[in-house]
C-alpha cells in the first residue's frame, strides 16, 4: 500500500522504490500484512504450546525411567544420549541447523538427569562442572625431604640470566603498588611485536597461556557445543570444555601417539566450535608441522576456530615446525599461543599471550578482563624478552641434556618415546611405571606420573639440569639394580 502511493510521485522515486524493496524484500518483494503476521504468531503460539504438551510427556517418561535407574550410581548415560542425538541428526528437518539441534538435546537431557536426581533442594551447576577433575599439576613436594629434585611440571629449572636478576631487584615498584598495571599491557605487547615482526593490536596478554584458553573456549562454545582435542591431550583442554559447558570429542593419536589430520577431521561435526592442538603436544611430544596444519586448515569449516597451543614452541628445532605467525594472516579462524612459563623461565609469574587475526583479537578482548596480567609480570617479560642470548642457550642446553639422558635411559632398557619439548616420556607398563615413579620420591625426586593423561603406563620427566638429571640417572640405575 505504501508503495502504491509513491508509485504516482515521480519516475525517480520509482526507481529509489524499486531498489528499496529489493534490498529490504530481498526475491519475495512481498510486504507482510499486520493480520498475516498476527495470524502467524498465532500459529507459533499453538506450536509453543503443542511442545510443552511433548515437554511434559517426555518428562514423565523420563521420570519413570529414572525410578528404574540406582539413585547411588549417576544418572548420566552418555553414550545413550550420544545414540539419541545421531539417530535425531539423521532425521532433521526443517530450517534450524544441526548445530542448534544438537544443543538443544543437549538441554534436553540435562534437564532429564535433574530431574532423575529427586534432591531439588542442592545447588546445581551445569552438568558438565560436576564432572571436572580439578587440575592437580605435578607432585611439588614430598613429605619428609626437603631437598627434592622437582621434574613434574615441565618448568624450566633455569631460571633468568643473573644480569636480569638484577635488574629485577632493581625495579622500583614502591610507589606503584598502589596502582592498575597497563590495562592491557601495551608496552609488553609491543616488545613483543618488536621481537617476532607482529601487530600489538593482535596480541593478547594472559595470566598464563591457560587464560588465554579459556578466553577462546568462552568466546566461540555454548553449552552443548563440542571442542576437539587429543585423548592424551593437555590435562586443561578437557576441564576448560566442561568450565563452558562444551562436550570434549577426543582425537585418537596414531600408534606414535601423533595426532593426524584426518583423525582430527574424523572428530568434526555440526557441534564443533574450537579445536585445541598443543604443538607439540604434552605430554605425547608430538607436533603438527605447516604442511600438515596448512592442510588442517583448508579443509576445516571457517566457522570452527583453532587454537595452536604453543606452550613449548620456542623447544623444537626441527625444519618443519613452523615458529612463525604469517599462517593467522592466511586463516583468519587460527589463534596462536604462547607462554612466559617454561623457556623464559617465568612460570611464577604467570603470563602468555596470543596473536591472530584482527577479527579473533577483538572477541577475545571483549571477554578478556582488564588488568589480567600484574605489573611484575609485564616489567619481567620485556626484560627475558629482550635477553635472547641465555633463551638459545636454555633451548641448546635442553637439546644436549635430553639427549644425553634419553640414550642413557635406553641404556637402563627403559623405552622412550620421541618428543619435542623440555620433557621426556618413558613408557612402559603399569605396575613398572608406579615402582620407577615411588623409587624416585623415595630418593627425593619428582616426576609425573601420568594417570589422569590416560597414560598409566607413562611417566614424564621434564628436562632440569645436568646435575639433576644425573641424580636422576643414578636412581633409577640403583632401581635397575
Ligand atoms: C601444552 C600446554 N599448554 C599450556 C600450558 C599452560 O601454560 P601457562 O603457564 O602459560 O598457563 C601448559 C603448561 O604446562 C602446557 O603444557
Amino acid at each position: 500500500m505504501i508503495f502504491s502511493q509513491y508509485l504516482f510521485i515521480s519516475s525517480n522515486k520509482i526507481e529509489f522504490i524499486l531498489i528499496y524493496s529489493k534490498i529490504v524484500c530481498k526475491d519475495s518483494c512481498y510486504i507482510m500484512s499486520k493480520n498475516e503476521l498476527e495470524k502467524l504468531r498465532e500459529n507459533i503460539n499453538e506450536v509453543d504450546d503443542h511442545i510443552l504438551d511433548l515437554l511434559a510427556k517426555r518428562a514423565s517418561i523420563v521420570s519413570k525411567i529414572g525410578k528404574h535407574k540406582n539413585s547411588n550410581k549417576t544418572v548420566v548415560d552418555l553414550v545413550r544420549e550420544e545414540e539419541i542425538l545421531n539417530r535425531l541428526l539423521k532425521k532433521t528437518i526443517g530450517n534450524y541447523s544441526k548445530d542448534t539441534i544438537i544443543r538443544i538435546w543437549r538441554e534436553l537431557f540435562q534437564a532429564s538427569s535433574n530431574l532423575q536426581m529427586f534432591n531439588f533442594s542442592e545447588i546445581k551447576t551445569k552438568r558438565t562442572i560436576e564432572s571436572i577433575n580439578i587440575y592437580k599439576g605435578g607432585q611439588t613436594s614430598i613429605k619428609g625431604k626437603s631437598n627434592i629434585i622437582k621434574l613434574s611440571s615441565n618448568e624450566n629449572t633455569n631460571s633468568p640470566n643473573n644480569s636480569i636478576l638484577k635488574e629485577i631487584k632493581e625495579i622500583k615498584f614502591q610507589n606503584k603498588l598502589n596502582r592498575y598495571p597497563e590495562i592491557s599491557g601495551l608496552s609488553l605487547r609491543k616488545e613483543i611485536g618488536n621481537f617476532h615482526g607482529i601487530d600489538p593490536e593482535r596480541i593478547v596478554l594472559g595470566c598464563g597461556s591457560d587464560e588465554i584458553l579459556l578466553f577462546a573456549a568462552l568466546s566461540f562454545c555454548k553449552d552443548g557445543d563440542e571442542i576437539i582435542h587429543a585423548e592424551h591431550g593437555f590435562e586443561m583442554y578437557p576441564v576448560i570444555a566442561k568450565v563452558v559447558g562444551a562436550v570434549s570429542k577426543l582425537i585418537k593419536e596414531d600408534e606414535n601417539y601423533k595426532v593426524t589430520v584426518k583423525s582430527i577431521l574424523n572428530q568434526i561435526t555440526e557441534g564443533t566450535k574450537l579445536i585445541f592442538i598443543a604443538n607439540p603436544n604434552n605430554p605425547t611430544g608430538t607436533y603438527l608441522n605447516r604442511v600438515e596444519i596448512i592442510e588442517l586448515m583448508n579443509a576445516l569449516p571457517k566457522n570452527i576456530t583453532v587454537l595452536l597451543d604453543g606452550a613449548y614452541a620456542e623447544y623444537v628445532i626441527e625444519n618443519d615446525f613452523d615458529k612463525g605467525f604469517d599462517l593467522v594472516e592466511k586463516f583468519e579462524n587460527l589463534i596462536l599461543t604462547r607462554t612466559f612459563s617454561k623457556v623464559y623461565g617465568l612460570a611464577g609469574l604467570r603470563i602468555g599471550w596470543s596473536y591472530s587475526s584482527e577479527k579473533i583479537a577483538k572477541i577475545l578482548n571483549k571477554v578478556k578482563g582488564p588488568f589480567n596480567t600484574n605489573f611484575f609480570a609485564q616489567e619481567i617479560a620485556i626484560k627475558v624478552l629482550n635477553d635472547q642470548n641465555h633463551i638459545n642457550n636454555v633451548v641448546k642446553l635442553n637439546h644436549e641434556i635430553k639427549n644425553w639422558f634419553e640414550k642413557e635411559l635406553n641404556n637402563l632398557n627403559l623405552k622412550t618415546r620421541v618428543t619435542f619439548g623440555n620433557f621426556s616420556l618413558i613408557e612402559s607398563n603399569i605396575k613398572e611405571a608406579n615402582n620407577i615413579f615411588n623409587h624416585l620420591l623415595d630418593d627425593g625426586i619428582i616426576v609425573r606420573k601420568l594417570d589422569s593423561y590416560n597414560l598409566p603406563n607413562c611417566l614424564r620427566i621434564t628436562i632440569g639440569t645436568m646435575k639433576e638429571m644425573e641424580t636422576t640417572l643414578e636412581s633409577l640405575k640403583k632401581y635397575h639394580g
